[in-house]
């Protein structure tokens, strides 16, 4: 971006690193003459590529009971999560409708919201201040996080990227990082197919092709079997297991459970699976595979066919085995939000007659082994040079989704400008 630094990037401080005396009277002048200026974006002392913005996507979940319906109504509309063909605008509020009472009842169980707004911003503010002393270069690294389903949304997130001094004529960079540590199309990918669409909304209307002005957008899509995530997990684990007494401890199997997808979604070819199983056996690995231990999915909806075997189903069938002592792990997320909390904890140990060999390894929540790693992702991610992972390029071998297409190729098109 440095080649299109303007008079006017400056006056914002998006770019350069020398210019805070030259800038600051600037500003000044300026919130004098406006009421509400816009608020800088100060590049540090040391640095020469920053301000960086770092985006933290999920898929979020309702703060209050009051934003089930909304967030609902989101997700059903989600063709890349729930494809349901030409009857998504129908079966979508449908679905959402039906499901809204029961599923406002279970965020009332576990205290009213999720937490996972919490937590995501507590990790990408704890992850930049790391950042800032591990990557000087990119520094100041300013945290963000976009929902897909809930607030802060995808658009919310832009409108403080420009609030912030980000791009509309100005530049400067900014950093996708999917909190889903495995890549599947329906969820990584729907939140960057989420994020092109509004980036083209919002700005592919007011720059060339070269993209100049505009934000310059890297992706981190995936990152399975990262080493501090590989640890974080581990270590959790390994505390849950403590809890059993010495002689009983190795007997104990571990359940790694992560969320279900369709069969549809499956057969199209989805990484996730592949994935998610690299996550657990690098963790198996790191455990010295001290227990014998199974991978599960969760959190199944409707009738159709999903990938199993369904975590309580395996639970109840190990149960009638003699298997009372079990560790659930969920594998596919970083924080706790109403999966763990109520499916896992109410739902699956609460009623399997036996909470108290049943138990659940803490979620990473503000694990700081857990922040550390995503600081080293996302180091290493800035310094490669790479707008996004190659493997992101490749499509599923029957996706028909013009979507997919387009947006995978424009985040790969971001590789010119960084
Ligand atoms: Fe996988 Fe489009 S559905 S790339």
């Amino acid at each position: 971006m440095s080649s299109r630094i303007s008079a006017q990037k400056l006056l914002h401080g998006v770019s350069g690193n020398s210019t805070s005396r030259l800038v600051l009277p600037t500003l000044s002048h300026l919130s004098r003459q406006f009421a509400t200026p816009v608020p800088p974006v100060t590049q540090n002392a040391t640095g020469s590529k920053g301000p960086t913005a770092m985006v933290f996507l999920n898929m979020g979940g309702p703060s209050k009971t009051d934003d089930v319906g909304d967030f609902l109504s989101r997700l059903f509309s989600d063709g890349d999560l729930i494809p349901l063909g030409r009857l998504q605008g129908y079966l979508g509020p449908l679905l959402s409708k039906r499901r809204t009472p029961m599923i406002k009842k279970q965020y009332a169980a576990i205290g009213g919201g999720s937490p996972i707004r919490k937590w995501s911003e507590y990790q990408c503010a704890e992850m930049c201040k790391i950042l800032d002393s591990i990557s000087p270069e990119t520094a100041p690294h300013k945290p963000y996080v976009a929902f897909r389903y809930a607030n802060p949304l995808t658009e919310e997130m832009y409108a403080q990227l420009f609030a912030d001094g980000f791009g509309n004529g100005k530049g400067g960079r900014a950093v996708a990082f999917t909190q889903y540590p495995q890549y599947s199309c329906s969820t990584t990918g729907s939140s960057l197919n989420e994020l092109w669409k509004w980036r083209q909304r919002l700005e592919g209307k007011k720059v060339d092709e070269t993209g100049a002005g505009a934000i310059n957008w890297s992706v981190i899509d995936r990152w399975p079997a990262h080493s501090g995530l590989v640890e974080a997990f581990a270590q959790n684990i390994e505390a849950k297991l403590v809890e059993y007494p010495e002689e009983r401890r190795k007997d104990v199997i571990l359940l790694f459970s992560a969320h279900s997808l369709p069969m549809s979604v499956v057969n199209r070819g989805d990484p996730y699976p592949a994935e998610v199983a690299a996550t657990v056996y690098a963790v198996m690995k790191r455990l010295n595979f001290s227990n014998q231990y199974r991978l599960c999915w969760q959190s199944q909806v409707g009738p159709s066919a999903w990938l199993g075997p369904q975590t309580a189903t395996t639970v109840e069938q190990y149960v009638a085995k003699g298997q009372k002592d079990m560790v659930l792990i969920p594998i596919a997320f970083t924080s706790d939000h109403i999966e763990t909390l109520y499916e896992l904890d109410h739902e699956v140990i609460g009623e399997s007659g036996h909470t108290d060999t049943i138990k659940r390894a803490d979620s990473l929540n503000g694990s700081p082994v857990f922040i550390e790693a995503l600081a080293d992702i996302a180091k290493t991610h800035m310094s490669s040079g790479m707008a996004c992972s190659k493997q992101m390029g490749l499509r599923c071998p029957s996706c028909k989704s013009e979507r997919c297409l387009e947006s995978k190729k424009f985040f790969a098109g971001q590789q010119a400008n960084l």
